[in-house]
């Protein structure tokens, strides 16, 4: 049963690892067995998280690059192919967030958050086709949002962007199957990390989750670990094309 969920023998990139859910993911896969290289901007948080799952035991590396700058992910890409001689896995996950009323929007601050939550993820999936497609075999994985599926106010990129993910993951998924990769999206509810902290600290958010979501709280990062291994493992060899939203059964409760 546990080989099912395996990875070992895999190579696993994680964007966005340094922290968060994409530190999360990286630890549950790692503990599957799986290499995993992690991404952020800064080498020296990075070199700090590897050292964690070092720590634990796991086979993990770096790879700094800002995802925003699409050569530099590219390279990042052919690097680690060059290195392993493959790359079985590629988890999108590096995101930011911006809140702002409609009218204090720039439109740099627009293109910011595609270019980072969504052109990148076009990039680096094209890329790590670029690798897999000789192999015949791959899993990509990209993390969404439920603001994709659902709406709350002032986060109109991030949602334009997740809401875009969503389609082309489709199209992406339909294409490489035949060639052996499968390409699915993680959905997170509300998770306890860096990026809402002013909403884990706002007491009227905190009281809207804790009503809204039937689990009534905040999800843990440790609990997406398991979509990813499920996603990126034998299990999950027949999901193509999903969006596996994860959020307590929050988008489902009226
Ligand atoms: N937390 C939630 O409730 C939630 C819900 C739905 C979806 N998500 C999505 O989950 C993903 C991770 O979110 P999180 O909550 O873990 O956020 P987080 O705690 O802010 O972590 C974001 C991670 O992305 C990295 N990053 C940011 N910009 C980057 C760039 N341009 N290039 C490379 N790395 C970059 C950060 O490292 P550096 O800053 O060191 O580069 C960090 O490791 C995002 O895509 C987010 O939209 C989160």
């Amino acid at each position: 049963m546990s080989d099912l969920f395996s990875l070992k023998d895999r190579v696993v990139l994680v964007t966005g690892a340094s922290r968060g859910l994409g530190f999360a993911m990286a630890k549950a896969m790692g503990e599957a067995g799986g290499t995993v290289v992690l991404n952020g901007r800064d080498a020296g948080t990075l070199e700090t998280s590897a050292g964690k799952l070092k720590a634990d035991g796991i086979k993990a590396e770096i790879a700094p690059f800002d995802v925003s700058d699409f050569a530099a992910a590219a390279k990042a890409v052919a690097d680690i192919a060059k290195k392993h001689g493959r790359l079985d896995v590629a988890v999108l996950n590096a995101g930011i967030q911006h809140r702002r009323p409609l009218l204090e929007w720039e439109n740099a601050d627009f293109q910011r958050v595609i270019d980072t939550n969504l052109t990148a993820c076009f990039v680096l999936a094209r890329e790590a086709a670029r690798v897999m497609i000789p192999r015949g075999e791959g899993r990509i994985i990209m993390t969404g949002s439920i603001m994709g599926i659902v709406a709350r106010p002032t986060v109109h990129a991030y949602a334009a962007a997740k809401a875009g993910l969503g389609g082309m993951s489709k199209t992406l998924a339909v294409e490489l199957a035949p060639k052996g990769i499968t390409v699915n999206v993680i959905c997170p509810g509300f998770f306890d990390t860096e990026m809402n902290t002013a909403l884990t600290q706002n007491p009227e958010f905190n009281a809207f989750v804790k009503s809204r979501c039937p689990l009534g709280r905040w999800a843990r990062p440790e609990e997406i670990g398991g979509a990813a291994v499920f996603l990126a493992s034998r299990a999950g060899s027949y999901v193509n094309g999903h969006m596996l939203v994860v959020d307590g059964g929050l988008v489902d409760n009226l």
